[in-house]
């Protein structure tokens, strides 16, 4: 029987999940999403989380991204959700709710791992950034194949202002931004990247990579090599259930 493991994303607008396949990341059965409740408070989307769980009749341990800095199960920060995350014993409380034990973790970290193993970083070496662009700006660093976690590179500051209120997916969208205008936003962003941690590889993820056509042949000025991510809208379902995988493994050999 093929290992498998169920992997949750939470994300701005939807919370998503499915039993993975950890040998290929394919799902076993169709993805179940349910729409991120508005305000996203700690306790309304535990209980969505719980949902998933009972809608795949799941009793074993599940894997459960975060958008936001995630150390030893706490929430540290909430750029895009709801406030009262900060400083939250939320992977207690995932657990709680859904009973099953939890691995929580950044969102683009997940993204991360799974580009990692089974997409465009697989089998790259040195360092290597996953960026998700979305409603923000996530990002998941390797060096040799090893993640740094909660690195919030969309955070940077670029002219005086958060990265990812100027280059973030949603920005193209709510300003209405030609590719061109954006991509010129997203090469100067990449640009400070790179003049921080000179990356070989630059992997773009979140929704608009799939439409990468329209805007990596614009960018300019950056001399690492910038491809698309292949996983793109389950990334991070795929890359929860292998960090939680990867938990119950850890858990076993002790
Ligand atoms: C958060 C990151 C997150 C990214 C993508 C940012 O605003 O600070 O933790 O990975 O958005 O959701």
């Amino acid at each position: 029987m093929a290992r498998e493991m169920l992997g949750i994303d939470i994300g701005g607008s939807g919370i998503k999940g499915a039993v993975v396949d950890l040998s290929d990341g394919t799902f076993t059965r169709e993805r179940f999403r349910v729409d991120t409740p508005q305000p996203s408070k700690p306790k309304a989307v535990a209980k969505v989380l719980a949902q998933v769980v009972e809608h795949f009749e799941w009793d074993g341990p599940i894997g459960v991204t975060y958008p936001g800095v995630v150390i030893d199960g706490v929430t540290l920060s909430a750029a895009n959700v709801s406030k009262r995350w900060i400083g939250l014993e939320a992977r207690a409380l995932v657990a709680e709710a859904t009973g099953c034990e939890t691995t929580l973790l950044n969102d683009a970290d997940a993204a991360g791992i799974a580009e990692m193993r089974l997409g465009a970083g697989r089998g790259r070496h040195g360092t290597v950034v996953v960026l998700t662009l979305g409603t923000g700006i996530g990002s998941a660093l390797f060096t040799d194949g090893v993640l740094v976690p909660n690195t919030e590179f969309g955070h940077l500051q670029v002219d005086g202002e958060d990265a990812e209120i100027r280059a973030a997916a949603r920005a193209r969208e709510e300003e209405d931004l030609s590719w061109k205008k954006w991509a010129k936003r997203l090469s100067v962003y990449l640009g400070h990247l790179e003049a921080l941690i000179s990356p070989s590889l630059i992997i773009v993820g979140g929704g608009v990579s799939k439409k990468s056509e329209h805007f990596l042949p614009l960018l300019k000025g950056v001399r690492a090599e910038i491809v698309p991510a292949r996983l793109v809208n389950n990334a991070g379902i795929v890359g929860a259930a292998m960090a939680a995988d990867a938990a119950r493994s850890l858990e076993a050999a002790r």
